[in-house]
């Protein structure tokens, strides 16, 4: 089921969002709902917050090439991370980054080229993951969400002011 996206400047984006304790149907159900949200919205990436659950849960599926030569989402490639941990973080490299929080807008962020991730699955099984490509600069924007931070954050002094002036037009317009 496609749930409501939490747009910025939403207050709930800032909020800390709480471990994980309980593997049961009703986070399931959660993840389930994000991978649906995140179709929909043509998203790679989705935090349970951004549907306004304030728990330790992301998804993150890159679209991968099909046969057709277009990028393809399969529910079975998504990558289900509850109470992620950076336990190794290094390189620096910058990428374009968006969020369905801030749709339309997109901007450069840098970020570790490198990271070690710790996470459960849904069943609570623990595993860890290294990237050092896109995947590891959506598991970090997609982990900030958890501790209440928007890409936008990262972005300089001037960018920042700029994306502000032009993201009270729009929401004005709206
Ligand atoms: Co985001």
């Amino acid at each position: 089921m496609v749930r409501e996206i939490v747009v910025y400047p939403d207050k709930r984006l800032k909020l800390v969002s709480k471990e994980v304790v309980s593997f049961d149907a009703e986070l399931h159900t959660l993840l389930d709902d994000m991978y649906d949200t995140m179709r929909a919205k043509n998203g790679v990436g989705l935090a349970a917050i951004q549907v306004g659950v304030d728990i330790r849960a992301l998804i993150i599926n890159i679209p991968q090439e099909n046969a057709e030569g277009e990028g393809d989402q399969p529910k079975e490639n998504t990558l289900e991370m509850i109470n992620p941990v950076i336990l190794e973080a290094d390189g620096r490299e910058k990428f374009q980054e968006g969020c369905l929080s801030v749709p339309g807008y997109y901007e450069d962020v840098e970020r570790a080229k490198h990271v070690k991730v710790q996470y459960y699955d849904r069943e609570g099984n623990p595993h860890t993951i290294e990237d050092d490509d896109f995947l590891a600069v959506a598991m970090q924007h997609e982990m900030d969400h958890l501790d209440g931070k928007v890409f936008i954050e990262k972005l300089s002094f001037l960018k920042r002011k700029k994306f502000e002036k032009e993201w009270a037009k729009r929401l004005k317009e709206a």
